[in-house]
């Protein structure tokens, strides 16, 4: 579900035509909708009411927009972090730090302890050595930490190989095997204030089964830990997949065939269905940590076509958005429907492509468009996750302007890159001045 929709043949998000923000705002220009996000968020987390003690805390990696941090913190969501930096965007976004988790293999001493000072509720750990990090941290400023182990269970999610996170080929989490003798050492440190359990198996995961596998194989172990540890919250992660093709909604991707059980799409009403029933018993706080379901479908790229080129083999759509500006086609191979801002009569073949030189910059191959020609604005749309935040400078080229909507109106939530801007902080070497 998500509010970008036609009406009398010009594509709006809310109440507010794209193309009139293409004109006042420029492009390449991320649009969101804030009412898709709060939808989102109040459906998730409506959906688990049979928990009564839970937070959603956003996965900000996904878009860590300031007006969207903003919006998730005044819905009472937490957020899950993984870096100073998102810690710092949370703050100044006036989130609460009491209600950040922060995951990530390789935290440094200042980012733990500038995570110590700001109060967070809890440290994900990763790894052995990571615990006797934040014990060492901790102690200098007297203080215990708090953290739950992030377990690998050696789920396979059945998803993109760069977004399956939950078995041993993957840098995550301490292997299932392990963990309670992990949480034993712990316990005896004096810097550390065992609070829960964490997984998270993958992202953009489109049927329940992989998570029902994973909180199964997880529970006996949580239910240990609470004997023994007294912990507080199990964290099941993020990872709850977004339809990005309307056509595919109803298929049955090829490996379903294999899970006949799993096979409807993935809403918050079978999410919730199925892991409620596991987790209530428990009698613990539960965490949730989502950011595509959240923001994925509540964001779209407007980009202008600049030029429509023939080869002897195909035509280009050359638009002014690249990769630079949207990674996942080219990163993940991954699908975003593209549609003019006003609906034309006849279709063409192309492949949409951006400005970059490399041949993988592209948003679409050999797909079927509406007929677009030079100076129409296009939509990708289901870019509200990984998208502006996996944007770079790459080809030297400003980052996006981004813009919410809300209802009739709407905010410049980030004004446009300036090209003044690209080469800031950088310095000619002394001895190559003349
Ligand atoms: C620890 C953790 N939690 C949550 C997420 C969010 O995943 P998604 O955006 O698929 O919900 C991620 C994504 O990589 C993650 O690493």
């Amino acid at each position: 579900m998500h509010d970008f929709k036609f009406k009398n043949g010009r594509l709006y998000c809310e109440g507010v035509a794209l193309e009139q923000l293409a004109r006042e705002c420029g492009t390449p220009l991320y649009v969101y909708s804030q009412h898709t996000i709060t939808a989102h968020f109040q459906k998730l987390d409506r959906a688990l009411a049979g928990l009564p003690d839970r937070l959603v805390c956003f996965a900000m990696k996904a878009n860590s927009n300031a007006a969207i941090l903003r919006l998730l913190a005044n819905l009472g969501g937490g957020f899950d972090i993984v870096s100073a930096g998102e810690l710092f965007r949370v703050v100044q976004a006036g989130g609460d730090s009491r209600r950040c988790v922060f995951a990530g293999v390789g935290k440094t001493d200042e980012e733990i302890r500038y995570a110590l000072a700001q109060g967070i509720y809890c440290f994900n750990v990763e790894s052995a050595p990571e615990i006797e990090r934040i014990n060492r941290l901790a102690r200098e400023v007297n203080e215990r930490a708090p953290i739950a182990i992030r377990v690998n269970p050696n789920v396979e999610a059945h998803t993109h190989a760069k977004i399956t996170t939950g078995t041993y080929e993957n840098k995550f989490g301490i292997a299932i095997e392990d963990v309670e003798a992990v949480y034993a050492h712990a316990a005896t440190l004096p810097g550390i204030h065992i609070r829960g359990v964490q997984m998270h198996i993958g992202s953009q995961i489109t049927s329940v089964g992989p998570f029902v596998k994973a909180v199964k194989k997880v529970l006996p172990l949580v239910k240990k830990l609470r004997q023994l540890y007294a912990i507080e919250f199990f964290s099941i992660g993020g990872g709850i997949g977004i339809c990005y093709d309307p056509a595919l909604e109803s298929a049955t991707p090829e490996w379903w065939s294999r899970t006949p059980k799993a096979r409807a799409w993935l809403t918050p009403q079978r999410y919730a269905a199925s892991l409620v029933p596991l987790l209530a018993p428990l009698g613990l706080r539960v965490l949730i940590e989502p950011g595509r379901f959240i923001v994925g479908n509540a964001g779209a790229l407007v980009t202008r076509v600049q030029y429509v080129k023939s080869t002897p083999e195909k035509t280009f759509v050359i638009v002014d958005a690249g990769m630079n500006d949207l990674i996942r086609p080219a990163f993940y191979d991954s699908y975003h429907q593209i549609v003019p801002l006003r609906q034309t009569r006849g279709t063409l073949v192309a492949d949409v492509v951006g400005p970059i030189c490399e041949s993988g910059d592209y948003f679409a191959k050999g797909r079927k468009l509406a007929a677009v020609k030079e100076g129409d604005g296009v939509a990708l749309l289901s870019a509200g996750a990984y998208g502006m935040a996996m944007a770079s400078n790459y080809n030297s080229r400003p980052l996006a302007a981004e813009v919410l909507v809300n209802g009739n109106r709407y905010a410049v939530v980030r004004e446009r890159q300036a090209v003044e801007d690209l080469n800031r902080g950088e310095k000619v070497a002394g001895w190559l001045k003349r």
